[in-house]
């Protein structure tokens, strides 16, 4: 499973980058925004970060014209940029075309297993189903990865990858991990809380506290 980022904030993506756990980060409108920088500038620093990971930046643009001459100009920042379409009639059809031309293309705002199937047949190379925005209205988000997962399953034909998006939790990445999520896109957050556990640090506060008492060193 690949772990992406869901960032444009340049000190997260730095600190977790050294992990060696990054495969890819993820971009929106909303995460430009709240970072405060050019779109161009962070993206283009984003991708030196992840040089063998793709990094969706999104189109703003309403219109397939518009959108795909957005998509010219952030397909020029990095040869690792996959282009962010929205799931809508203008977006599906930039989708076809711009994989077409060999570019990576990111389909998002997936709310429906039949947006995600709509996704497939354009050529997305991801589909970026939302899960925490469906359970913040009392759906399953969950739910819609198994579905997804299992019309793609159904028909080889299609090679889009399922890219879990909007975690809120870490159950949320076990959930769709379970599923055979093929990507998960994480915040910060979620990613250093998947690694915590009271269990592990009481454990090795024991441990360190036992070989305190032996008096050695390995160095
Ligand atoms: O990148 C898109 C997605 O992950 C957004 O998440 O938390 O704004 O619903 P959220």
């Amino acid at each position: 499973m690949k772990i992406f980022l869901d960032s444009a904030d340049i000190k997260e993506i730095e600190e977790l980058v050294i992990t060696g756990l990054i495969d890819g980060v993820t971009t929106n409108p909303s995460l430009i925004a709240k970072s405060g920088r050019d779109i161009k500038e962070v993206t283009k620093e984003i991708c030196n970060l992840v040089p063998h990971g793709p990094v969706s930046a999104e189109v703003t643009a309403m219109d397939y014209e518009t959108m795909m001459k957005e998509a010219d100009v952030l397909r020029k920042i990095s040869d690792n940029i996959a282009i962010k379409v929205p799931l809508t009639f203008d977006g599906l059809r930039a989708c076809k075309a711009l994989s077409g031309e060999d570019t990576l293309v990111n389909v998002t705002l997936c709310f429906t297993a039949n947006q995600a199937l709509l996704a497939a047949k354009a050529g997305a190379t991801f589909i970026s189903p939302f899960l925490g925005r469906l359970d913040d209205l009392g759906m399953d988000g969950t739910e819609l990865i198994s579905e997804i997962a299992d019309i793609y399953m159904s028909y080889p034909e299609f090679e889009t990858e399922i890219l879990a998006a909007s975690i809120r939790s870490v159950k949320h990445v076990k959930d769709v991990a379970l599923l055979g999520a093929d990507v998960v896109t994480l915040p910060g957050k979620v990613l250093k809380a998947m690694y915590k556990h009271p269990l592990t640090d009481a454990g090795l506060e024991a441990f360190n506290a036992d070989w305190a008492t032996t008096g050695q060193s390995i160095l």
